[in-house]
């Protein structure tokens, strides 16, 4: 972004750092970014809780947790005004959380693919939460390999003023789209985002391999799963036989 077209003015009218101006707003600007990182700490909060309730009672109802891991982040003040000077927004709390919607990150690594679609679903059904956008990469990956479902929602956060609706970005994929995904990532970065072509041809072709284990242990686990495992919790022959019986006692 040009910071010259700032709507602030140009550098000329602007006040210089150091005067009671300059120093007013950076006093200003702090609060504000401290108060959304608090605000942003809520709705993960928020978002997180939901997706424990689902991890649980999935556990309940089908015997086996598809959520292997949750891990969450706040955007920290640093990359928030990065971002807010690469967008040109202006730098007021209702500007920052209408145009900049990932401050808030849940990523939610699952078992398997299907459990991935069943707890976005899950999620995005919840009435109290607005769906603001979904992004597919599993059934389109982008060109990279990277794989993974994306989505912003927008959850009620209850302040002492009132509801403020807050976007969450969340984003659930795979052990193995992870595991992926967290190497492409620090490749990324090493090289500046100017991955050699070899290395790039190898991320691809990881990812492929990823995918294909993806399939095999879906497999795996299809035929493994419904053995019964009612012994595991205490239910063995005789309690039943006892529990049975004072379930039918008149
Ligand atoms: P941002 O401006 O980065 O937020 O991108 P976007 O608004 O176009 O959204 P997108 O859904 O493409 O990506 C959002 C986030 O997903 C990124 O900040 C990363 O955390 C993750 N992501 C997207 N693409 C990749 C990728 O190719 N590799 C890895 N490792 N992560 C990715
Ligand atoms: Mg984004």
């Amino acid at each position: 972004m040009d910071v010259s077209a700032a709507p602030a003015g140009t550098l000329a009218t602007r006040p210089a750092v150091g005067t009671q101006e300059m120093l007013a707003f950076a006093v200003g600007l702090r609060d504000t970014v401290q108060r959304l990182s608090m605000e942003h700490r809520f709705a993960v909060a928020e978002v997180e809780t939901k997706v424990m309730i689902l991890r649980e009672e999935f556990l309940h109802l089908h015997r086996y947790n598809p959520i292997e891991h949750v891990k969450s982040r706040v955007k920290s003040p640093k990359s928030l005004i990065e971002k807010v000077l690469r967008k040109g927004c202006a730098p007021d709390a209702e500007a920052i959380r209408a145009s900049i919607r990932d401050i808030a990150g849940v990523r939610v690594t699952c078992s398997f693919i299907q459990d991935c679609y069943r707890v976005l679903e899950a999620l995005t059904a919840q009435d109290d939460l607005r769906v603001l956008e979904i992004k597919d990469y599993i059934a389109e990956p982008k060109a990279n390999g990277y794989r993974s479902l994306h989505a912003i929602v927008e959850v009620p956060v209850f302040l002492s003023s009132g509801a403020l609706p807050l976007a969450v970005e969340i984003q659930i994929r795979s052990v193995a789209q992870d595991f992926w995904a967290s190497l492409e990532h620090k490749i990324f970065y090493k090289y500046d985002g100017e991955v050699p072509e070899r290395l790039r041809a190898e991320l691809a072709a990881a990812a492929a391999s990823a995918a294909a284990l993806d399939d095999r242990m879906e497999q795996l686990h299809a035929e493994v799963h419904g053995a019964s495992d009612l012994a595991d919790d205490g239910f063995d022959e005789l309690t039943l036989q006892r529990l049975w019986g004072l379930a039918h006692t008149p």
